[in-house]
């Protein structure tokens, strides 16, 4: 019989590198700045902004109550809350099918990472070279791709089975230093760049005629995507919250790290786009993985060996960046097999590997081998992409939202966020006005316009 003794996170500063940990992401190093060259620079900026604050941080501390209040994982938390309303626990359950979803394609990007961390570190990127085709030529092998996905999902894998506090916090506690370290060298180097002031003119000034429905659109996904919400990622972590952890203040501080670290990776990659001539920032997803590696060798052609250095350093950010997204994703399904179908943690996690590799085989291939299999004209990377971010997500997040402002007893709530009184909210009732209508009328008129764009 498998020991289903529950264990908390350590210490506050764990609870919140960890939950950061989950936020920071590929979200932040590759969407965000994606998007932001997509969508007018500081325009979006702005807009993402705002949203992080009225729905991403409102709906972060709903799922934080679910979690602890419940102490269960997110497959299991809406029968504990809800014994007589069982049709909540379908919010849950869909929380544990995004987090398999979610790692088969973001596993991988995450290979991607892995990848060219390796060529970096072989100097590829110093030369002058044709990125574009390196890309293609990398994302369409037919195994190598899968190598690295797989060998991503073993590194996750590693991590979750050593346990919540051994594996999750720790790690957390050591990469999230290391990658606001990397980021701030990172930053420092790319300001110093001839193109500096161009790219910064860019992140800064904004031009409000920029914004427009699908601004507004992208702004509000990526909030969910970033901020790690709407999919009870950060209910099953917060399941391991101590009593006395502070709900709300660990919400901000998760948002302002998540938000610092988005524009942070901003100002290390439009500085050094805009400081070589012809390199465009609208450049798409590919914006990381081939435009950036024409400005290592273009912008530092003089001093070849801090190209080197700064090529390193921006993949080894990606990948603890990743790392510590996917140990999130495998936790809430692993947490979810080891209670539910009472095995041991270590089969648990075995039975999430071996599915989401299979599932991440098959996304890896679609740039090469299974280019042509398509479902409603979508590759299957793309599939499990839109069906997450685009409908999941904003789903969830919104049945959250109507679940803690609506149904549960406000008296949990209250004591949740108070800590039983123990603690001033001066906020409470504008937050509860954010839960029962801002946000639930917010997401569901960007699901609508996704669905029926
Ligand atoms: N927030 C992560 C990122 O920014 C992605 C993620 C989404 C992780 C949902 C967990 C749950 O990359």
């Amino acid at each position: 019989m498998a020991n289903l003794e529950r264990t908390n996170f350590g210490s506050k500063i764990g609870i919140i590198l960890a939950s950061a940990g989950s936020a920071v992401g590929l979200g932040n190093i590759w969407r965000f700045p994606y998007l932001t060259g997509e969508d007018g620079g500081a325009a979006f900026i702005l807009v993402y902004v705002i949203c992080v604050l009225f729905l991403g941080i409102p709906v972060m501390v709903a799922e934080f109550i679910i979690g602890r209040r419940s102490r269960a994982n997110t497959g299991q938390a809406y029968a504990v809350l809800a014994p007589s309303a069982p049709a909540w626990k379908w919010v849950g359950m869909m929380g544990v099918l995004a987090a398999f979803l979610i790692l088969g394609y973001y596993g991988v990007v995450a290979g991607w990472t892995l990848e060219y961390t390796v060529a970096s570190s072989m100097g590829v990127f110093l030369n002058d070279g044709d990125y574009t085709a390196f890309f293609n030529a990398f994302v369409s092998h037919p195994w190598r791709p899968v190598l690295y996905m797989v060998l991503f999902m073993l590194l996750t894998h590693v991590i979750i089975v050593r346990g919540v506090k051994e594996g999750i916090e720790r790690c957390s506690k050591v990469m999230m230093p290391m990658l606001l370290l990397i980021i701030c060298v990172l930053v420092v180097c790319s300001l110093s760049l001839p193109g500096a002031a161009d790219g910064l003119k860019f992140l800064l000034q904004p031009d409000f005629s920029k914004i427009d429905g699908k601004v507004l659109l992208d702004a509000m996904g990526q909030t969910f995507f970033s901020m790690s919400v709407g999919m009870g990622c950060l209910c099953t972590y917060a399941s391991y919250f101590t009593n006395d952890a502070n709900l709300m203040k660990t919400a901000g501080s998760v948002a302002l790290i998540d938000t610092t670290v988005a524009v942070l990776a901003g100002f290390v990659i439009f500085p050094a786009v805009f400081s070589v001539p012809g390199l465009s920032v609208d450049a798409g997803p590919g914006l990381v993985f081939v435009t950036l590696p024409n400005v290592f060798h273009l912008a530092f052609g003089d001093v070849p060996w801090v190209g080197y250095i700064f090529s390193l350093m921006f993949y080894l950010l990606l990948v603890l960046a990743t790392l510590t997204s996917t140990i999130s994703l495998h936790e809430v399904a692993t947490a979810y097999v080891h209670e539910r179908f009472r095995v041991t943690r270590r089969r648990a996690a075995v039975v999430v590997t071996s599915v989401c590799a299979v599932l991440g085989v098959f996304c890896a291939l679609s740039f090469g081998l299974l280019s042509d299999v398509r479902v409603f004209g979508l590759t299957l990377f793309d599939l499990c992409d839109f069906v997450t971010a685009k409908l999941m997500l904003p789903l969830g997040g919104m049945l959250i939202a109507v679940f803690t402002g609506w149904y549960l007893d406000r008296r949990i709530v209250y004591d949740e966020v108070t800590n039983c009184g123990k603690l001033r909210i001066p906020f409470f009732k504008f937050y509860i006005f954010l839960l029962k209508f801002v946000a639930p009328i917010a997401i569901a008129s960007i699901f609508i316009n996704e669905l029926f764009r």
